[in-house]
C-alpha cells in the first residue's frame, strides 16, 4: 500500500519522478534456477573481482542518500549468498539519515539468518515462492529446496520482520491453477500475498505474450472464491491491492506487463558490479565500478563524480519500459544478473 513521505529527492527526471528508491543487487549468484529468471545451466557469473566491494557500496550508499534516496531494497540473484549480508545491512543502517532497508530473497537462508538481519536494523522480508507443491517447486527451481523457505518464512515472522511478503510469480501451464490456494495459506500464516506477472527477463525465451498468466485473469479466478475490493491509495508502490473479504487482509498484483506503473516509478537499480540502471528493463548502463576504482581520483573527486553518474542516469530515464510493444527488446542481462 502507498505511504506519504516528503518529496525531498533530487533525483527528479524529465517526466517529473523523484527518485527514492535503490536496489541494490549484492550478488548474481542464486541457489535456485527458477525457469523463468535462469537458464539451468547458466554459468556466466559475474567475476568476483567485479563485484563492488562492501566499502564501495558503501560510498555510492552515501552520495544517493545525500541526493534523497531513502530506501534501499537488497536484492540478488540471492542477496543472501554474500558473505557478509548481515553486515552490509548493519553498514546501511550506521550511514548518515540511514535509509529503510528490505529485502527480496528466495528465503532458503532466512531460517539461519533472520534473526540476524533483524538486529541488523533489516524491516522487511519480501520472500519468493511460486508454488506450494513440493515436486512442482523442485521443477520450477532445479532444486528440491520447498522445506527450507517455508521454514525462511516461518523464521522471518518469528523474528518479527513484519510484514513478511511473498511473491509469486504464476506460469502457464505449470503453476497457474494456485492462485486461491496461495491466497488460502497467505491468509493463514499471514503473509502478504503479490502476484506478479512474468516479465520477458528470462534469458531462455519462455515468455510469451499470448499465453502469459495476466492480472485480470489472476483476479479472475481469485474473485471465485473471495471478495476482492481495490484498496484506493497507491502511491509508487508497483502492486494493486486489494481487500480480501472486506479485509483487513490484502492481495497484490504487481502487473507489470499489462498495467505498467512506469508513470509512478521511484526505482533505480546497481547491478552488483557497480552498474547503475534506470530500470529493470534498461538497455544502457552507467559505470560506478569504474569511477570508484579510478585512482587518479580523490575520495572527493569519486563522491562528486558518483552523484553526477546519478543524475545523468536518472535525466535519461524513458517513460516506460514497452515490453507490451512490438519493438520491444529484453535487455542484455539475465533478471539474476539486474536485481529484481
Ligand atoms: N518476471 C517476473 N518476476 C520475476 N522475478 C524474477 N524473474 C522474473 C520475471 N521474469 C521475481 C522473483 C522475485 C522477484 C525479485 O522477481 O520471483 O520474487
Ligand atoms: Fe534465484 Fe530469484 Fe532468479 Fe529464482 S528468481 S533463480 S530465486 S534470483
Amino acid at each position: 500500500m502507498g505511504e506519504l513521505r516528503m518529496i525531498d529527492s533530487k533525483l527528479i527526471d524529465t517526466h517529473g519522478r523523484a527518485h527514492r528508491d535503490m536496489r541494490v543487487s549484492l550478488t548474481d549468484r542464486c541457489s535456485l534456477r527458477c525457469t523463468y529468471c535462469m537458464p539451468a545451466d547458466f554459468a556466466q557469473w559475474i567475476p568476483s573481482a567485479e563485484l563492488l566491494t562492501t566499502d564501495e557500496l558503501m560510498t555510492v550508499l552515501r552520495v544517493s542518500i545525500e541526493e534523497g534516496i531513502d530506501e534501499v531494497r537488497l536484492t540478488g540473484g540471492e542477496p543472501l549468498l554474500r558473505p557478509d549480508a548481515v553486515d552490509v545491512v548493519h553498514r546501511i543502517n550506521a550511514l548518515p539519515k540511514p535509509p529503510r532497508v528490505s529485502i527480496t530473497t528466495n528465503g532458503l537462508r532466512l531460517a539461519a539468518q533472520a534473526g540476524a538481519l533483524r538486529d541488523a536494523g533489516l524491516e522487511r522480508v519480501n520472500v519468493s515462492l511460486d508454488t506450494l507443491d513440493r515436486d512442482r517447486f523442485k521443477a520450477m527451481t532445479h532444486r528440491d529446496r520447498f522445506d527450507d523457505v517455508i521454514a525462511g518464512l516461518a523464521a522471518a515472522k518469528a523474528v518479527g520482520l513484519a510484514p513478511v511478503k511473498v511473491n509469486t510469480v504464476l506460469m502457464p501451464g505449470v503453476n497457474d491453477d494456485e492462485s486461491v490456494t496461495m491466497l488460502r495459506r497467505a491468509l493463514d500464516e499471514g503473509w502478504r500475498l503479490r502476484f506478479i506477472e512474468q516479465m520477458p527477463l528470462d534469458a531462455g525465451g519462455i515468455w510469451n505474450r499470448a499465453s502469459m498468466v495476466t492480472a485480470e485473469r489472476i483476479l479472475d479466478d481469485l474473485s471465485q472464491a473471495f471478495d476482492l475490493t481495490p484498496v484506493p491509495v497507491r502511491g509508487s508502490a508497483p502492486a494493486e491491492e486489494f481487500f480480501v473479504d472486506g479485509g483487513p487482509e490484502t492481495v497484490g498484483i504487481i502487473a507489470s506487463v499489462t498495467r505498467p506503473f512506469c508513470g509512478n516509478c521511484d526505482r533505480m537499480r546497481l547491478t552488483a558490479d557497480g552498474q547503475l540502471r534506470n530500470c529493470l528493463f534498461a538497455r544502457d548502463e552507467l559505470d560506478l565500478r569504474a569511477v570508484l576504482r579510478d585512482e587518479t581520483l580523490d575520495e572527493a573527486s569519486i563522491e562528486a563524480e558518483i552523484r553526477r553518474r546519478l543524475h545523468v542516469s536518472v535525466e535519461a530515464k524513458l517513460p516506460g519500459h514497452g515490453i507490451d510493444d512490438p519493438s520491444f527488446i529484453q535487455p542484455p542481462r539475465p533478471m539474476s544478473a539486474i536485481g529484481g
